[in-house]
Formats: structure tokens, sequence, C-alpha cells
């Protein structure tokens, strides 16, 4: 039996977190539509109903906010890591080392799934910043109490308070990005927990899968596209002479919907309200472009706007800077990958497809050409 390509339409896991409808466009976290949580609830609620299966009272929300924040600051060797680091190794890896040795400093300890899921959450955005500011020559900031999860990022990104509608912005993007059913990168996650391994490392795996352009380091290339189209008039040229070179056009396309992602609905609104005129009017020319010629050339499938085309625009606008957009996504992903550690977990048996061998099987060692193993 021949597995399809990429495993399409192949079910591995079952869960009650995601349920994603491809062909509506819809997507479903334990049973709400995403476009009903984003920037109604907070993120922290968002989180409480994947990592404990309902919304938080009020009560429960402050909770989760309360151990969110008091696991926000780094431990003094993270720090000492990210200050010889942070100048020579890119994000990513700077975040994937930094949670490698998070996990090695609480191996000791016996936190449960959860609460490592909560500790690894809270201090993602630490890391983040705390990078971020080495690089460019400013000094890290503290986390401050009193401030969202979302809100104290942008606050230890940037060193201001942060404004309203940035935070609203921001808070819905992490909300649209904490799950998406088995992502490449929520698989890896699952396949490493199958195993058994602590959070940490299941996490570092996930990390990865994300960091390559078809999955999570798709914004940065939309960013980059945006930047050398330029004007909306160059917009139909570019498209076309890249298509023709065989280019993907980033931010678009996606192994599920086959129709515009409901995430790209929602962030295409929120960039209206805080991007910049003229970028916001160009990556509408764009887009409308993009999606003619894709549709031209190919007229057997759907190839709409994903999550990725309008997050880089929110990113950019609320001040997050392009070097930290796939890692951002990873921070808010985080929710996602560590609720489907903790629900392989509760019922978990080792991951171990088989690969269809298609070499030879009638090969003989030629003694005289390997008579060097002495
Ligand atoms: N631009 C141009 N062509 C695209 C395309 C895009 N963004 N997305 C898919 N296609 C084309 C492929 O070239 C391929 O054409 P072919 O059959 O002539 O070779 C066909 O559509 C199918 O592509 P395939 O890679 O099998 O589809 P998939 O279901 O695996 O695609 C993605 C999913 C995300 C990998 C793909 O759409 C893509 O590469 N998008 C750009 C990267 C991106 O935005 N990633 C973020 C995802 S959230």
């Amino acid at each position: 039996m021949q597995a399809p390509r990429g495993l399409e339409g192949v079910i591995v896991a079952s869960t009650e977190l995601t349920k994603i409808d491809g062909q509506a466009g819809r997507l479903v976290y334990r049973g709400y539509d995403v476009t009903e949580l984003a920037g109604v609830v907070p993120y922290e609620a968002v989180a409480h109903l994947l990592w404990f299966r309902q919304l938080p009272t009020k009560e429960q929300l402050a909770r989760l906010g309360n151990q969110l924040s008091s696991n926000r600051q780094l431990p003094i060797v993270v720090t000492e890591f990210l200050e010889q680091a942070a100048r020579v190794a890119e994000p990513l890896s700077l975040l994937q080392t930094s949670i490698s040795i998070l996990g090695g400093l609480e191996a000791t300890k016996s936190a449960s799934t959860t609460d490592a899921s909560i500790a690894l959450t809270a201090r993602m955005p630490t890391i983040l910043a705390t990078g971020y500011r080495i690089r460019s020559n400013q000094k890290p900031l503290e986390p401050k109490a009193g401030l969202g999860h979302v809100a104290n990022y942008l606050y230890m990104l940037t060193g201001r308070e942060p404004k309203p509608e940035n935070v609203r912005a921001l808070d819905a993007y992490f909300t649209l990005l904490a799950d998406h059913g088995l992502g490449a990168s929520t698989f890896v996650a699952r396949v490493a927990a199958s195993t058994l391994t602590d959070v940490y490392s299941a996490v570092v795996a996930a990390i990865s899968a994300l960091k390559g352009p078809l999955h999570g380091g798709a914004p940065i290339f939309v960013w980059e596209m945006l930047q050398s189209i330029g004007k909306p008039e160059n917009a139909r040229d570019w498209l076309t002479d890249h298509l023709a070179k065989g280019d993907r056009i980033m931010g678009f396309g996606h192994r599920v919907y086959r129709t515009e992602d409901p995430r790209s609905k929602v962030l295409k609104r929120l960039a209206k309200e805080i991007v910049e005129p003229g970028l916001f009017d160009l990556a509408v020319t764009v887009e409308a472009e993009a999606r003619e010629l894709l549709k031209k050339q190919h007229p057997e499938r759907t190839i709409d706007t994903n999550v990725e085309f309008y997050s880089s625009l929110v990113l950019h606008a609320v001040g997050v800077p392009p070097e930290l957009f796939t890692c951002t996504f990873a921070s808010a992903r985080s929710v996602g990958w560590t609720a489907h550690i903790i629900e392989q977990r509760q019922d978990n048996r080792l991951f171990r497809p088989e690969a269809e061998y298609k070499g030879r099987l009638d090969l003989k060692v030629q003694e005289p050409t390997i008579n060097t193993l002495t």
C-alpha cells in the first residue's frame, strides 16, 4: 500500500482541539469558530480553552494570567547564553537553544506537562525580546508585571507601553495562530511526544519544522516580496516574472484550504485598521493580481491567500521586526503545540510508520573494493 505524497488526507491521530474545514474555510478551536474568538477574548483565554478544555471564568483567567506572568523571567544561564550568542546566531536558533537549556534545567524538577507548557509559553516572548535587544545593541528589559502576555511582549521589544490598538491586533494574531491541526510542526511535536520525551524537546523539534519557508518561514518572504514590488503598478509584472521562473508566491496556497484561509480575512481587516494606507493598498493589489495569475496557472485548484500574507503586515505595523516574524508565530503556536503534546500523552502510542522500500535487494559486497577496513 502506498501512502499519498506528503500524507495528504491521511488521518494519523484523533483530536478534540482543532477542526479545519478546508472547503468552507472554517477553523474551530474546541467548538468555537476562531473568527469569534480573535480579538474578542484575550489570548490567555484561548490558551485556557486549548489546555483546559474550556473558556475560563474570570477567576480562572486571572489565575492563568498570574501563572504566565510569574514565569516570564529567564534563568540566568539562558540570559548568559543570549548575551554570548544573540549577535552571531539567527533568532529561531536562539529560541530553540534557549528552550533546550530551559528543558535541561527543568529536567530535575517534576512539573506536570501542563505546568511545563505554561512556563515554556510564558518565557518565549522574553527569549525573543532579550535576544532582539542584545542584537540591536539595546539593553534587555525585565518583563513588566500588570501587562498581559501580548502587551508585555511588545513592551519588552520596544521599551514603550504599547498602544491599545496594537495590543488588540497582536492579541488577535496570537489567537489566530494558536493552533492549526496537524500542520508539519504540530505533527512533529506529536511524533516526538509519542516517544514520551519532555515537552521542551518536543517543542524544539516543532520549531525545526516551523523554520522552513513552506511553513512558518513564509511571512518574511511575503514582506520581502512587498518591499521588492514597491508600488502597486509593478505588481503584475513582478508576479508574472516570478511565476514564469517557477517560483512560488509566498502567502498563497494551503494544503487543506481550498478557499481563502479564514485567518487571512481577519488579518486583512486588522491590517486595514493599523497599517499605513500606502502599504495596505500595495498588499491588496498584490493579493488581487496574484490570485488572478495563480487561477490562470492552476485552474484545477484554488490557490488563495493563507495566514502568512497579511500576518507580515500586521506584525510590521505593531512593531515586530521582520527577523522575528517566524519566531512570533512560534510564540503564538506554543499553546497549540503543547496542547497537542498533552493530548498525545493522554492516549499515547508510539508513532512508527513504515516507508515503501524502492531500492535493490540483490547486491553483494565486492571483496577487493573495500579491503581497506583494517
Ligand atoms: N505559488 C505558486 N504555485 C503554487 C503555490 C504558490 N504559493 N502553492 C501551490 N502552488 C502550485 C505548486 O507549484 C504545484 O504546481 P505543480 O502541480 O504544477 O507542480 C501545485 O500548486 C501544488 O503544490 P503542492 O506543493 O503540492 O501543494 P500543497 O498542498 O503541498 O501546498 C503549500 C501547500 C503551502 C506548501 C504551498 O501552497 C506553498 O508552497 N505556498 C507558498 C508558501 C507559503 O505561503 N507557506 C505558508 C503556508 S501557511
